[in-house]
């Protein structure tokens, strides 16, 4: 980090003034050092969701909300997303640098065979109700991953770091495909490893023992890419979540699961599914014709309700990864000869509406990753309940890259914000809600 200016901030209440060193990135806004605003000032700052502040410093993505930019290790996501696949995506978000064709076979080799999963957690599943969200099973199952890996949990070992990261990204495909097949009764179907990863979870998906899967080369490219437009993006709730479970010395294996579930929420992850629930409501109330009625509840504050899938935290721009959606869903549509599908000529529509109307312009509010993508994942064959347990899978190297970074930072801390209380003060349990 470069220094050399400074920032002084002066109160108007006697406090002595205090200096901050001002860092520059190689690219984005400089940060404030506030560390030491506290003990000079005996005053906090105040950011609730943290709009403009910086948690850490970290260089493996970087987002331009403004251009609408991507960057995955220096690499835009265009770029990446087209010329790469998602093993090497993960390879690239892991070590900083793309694999040579040597790292490729000694990684893909390594993640392909730790595909299985213990065979006592196929037992685990008994225990849920068959119609319970994937994701709650995904939660379970991934932090139960602990319970099986005694011997790589040392988080200060890099060693056994690098074996958990490979535990994960191999299992989750595994643990994914499980919750899907129990939840429509049908057996679980085990990984095989002659696949490359994104067949081998199709297959697990949805092959089944009676016959052969065929595997589409053109579905399986398209999901591969859906993975990989999903693998990182900052400092996303989810990922600040497993930075700072990571930050206690918990388990990636928990810190993995926590993340998980913060991506559940329809502000973050789980959008693609309540976009898809949005567009199907919208299609059987009559379609694009009913578009001008739903636009108005999204503007309206008391409706409740959002346009999901579009607004961005840090893209006020479009989402450069909705673009590359949009071009996937077009592909898979005409590969599966779905091209009138309804559902993608009405979510072109509300986007085209929504972009011209001065409330979505006023506000900066564009399509983001979870606009196009449930288009693209039911007519790939999955559920809707299924898509944020495919996000989860993509995600996940993300979150490990980042808590690896996290963990091996020399100055690492336990995360402990601070708050401004506007509780009672100090007083005495009355004499009639004694007990004693
Ligand atoms: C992801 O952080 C990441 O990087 C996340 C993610 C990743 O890869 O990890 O990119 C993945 O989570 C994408 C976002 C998916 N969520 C949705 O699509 C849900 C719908 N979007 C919104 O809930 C919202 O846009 C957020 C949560 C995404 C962002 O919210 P902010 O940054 O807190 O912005 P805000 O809620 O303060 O909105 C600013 C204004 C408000 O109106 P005013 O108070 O100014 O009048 O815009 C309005 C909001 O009401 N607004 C919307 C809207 N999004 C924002 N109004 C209607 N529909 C929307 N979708």
């Amino acid at each position: 980090m470069s220094t050399e200016k400074k920032a002084t901030l002066t109160f108007t209440d006697g406090t002595a003034a205090v200096e901050f060193p001002i860092y520059g990135g190689t690219i984005g806004p400089d940060v404030l050092d506030i560390r030491k605003l506290y003990g000079a000032s005996g005053k906090f700052t105040f950011d609730p969701g943290f709009m403009s502040t910086a948690a850490c410093e970290s260089r493996i993505t970087y987002i331009d909300g403004d251009k609408g930019e991507l960057l995955y290790r220096g690499y835009p996501i265009e770029q990446v997303a087209v010329h790469c696949d998602f093993l090497d995506t993960c390879y690239l978000l892991l070590n900083g640098e793309l694999p040579t064709e040597e790292q490729s076979q000694d990684f893909d080799g390594r993640v392909l065979r730790h595909t299985m999963v213990q065979e006592q957690m196929s037992r685990f599943f008994l225990g849920f109700r068959r119609d319970s969200h994937p994701m709650a099973l995904l939660v379970a199952c991934v932090g139960a991953l602990a319970a099986f890996y005694h011997d790589s949990l040392d988080i200060q070992n890099p060693e056994h770091r690098f074996v958990s990261a490979i535990r994960l990204l191999a299992k989750m495909p595994t643990l994914v495909s499980m919750a899907y097949k129990y939840s429509i009764g049908q057996p679980f179907i085990y990984p095989k490893n002659s696949l490359s990863y994104t067949a081998n979870f199709m297959r697990m998906m949805f092959g089944t023992p009676c016959e052969e899967y065929a595997v589409n080369d053109v579905l399986t490219r398209a999901l591969d890419r859906i993975l990989i437009l999903h693998a990182d993006h900052e400092q996303n709730a989810s990922t600040s979540t497993v930075r700072l479970a990571g930050s206690s010395g918990a388990n990636p294996f928990a810190c993995i699961a926590a993340g998980i579930a913060t991506l559940w929420g329809p502000a973050h992850g789980g959008a693609n599914e309540a976009c898809l629930v949005m567009l199907d409501d919208i299609q059987r109330q009559g379609g694009i014709e009913k578009i001008g009625e739903y636009v108005g509840k999204f503007k309206d504050k008391n409706s409740g309700v959002k346009l999901m899938g579009f607004g961005h935290r840090v893209y006020k721009n479009y989402d450069p990864r909705a673009k590359l959606m949009r071009e996937t869903c077009h592909e898979v549509l005409a590969e599966l000869g779905l091209e009138n599908d309804p559902l993608f000529a009405l979510a072109m529509k509300l986007e085209q509406i929504a972009l011209e109307d001065d409330y979505f312009v006023k506000r900066k509010l564009y399509p983001n990753v979870d606009f196009y993508s449930g288009i693209v994942q039911k007519a790939l064959g999955f559920p809707t309940s299924m898509f944020t347990c495919i996000f989860a899978l993509a995600r996940t190297v993300g979150w490990i890259a980042q808590w690896n970074e996290m963990i091996g930072e020399p100055d690492q801390k336990i995360g402990r914000p601070r708050q401004l209380y506007t509780g009672p003060v100090r007083r005495d349990i009355p004499q009639q809600f004694r007990r004693d």
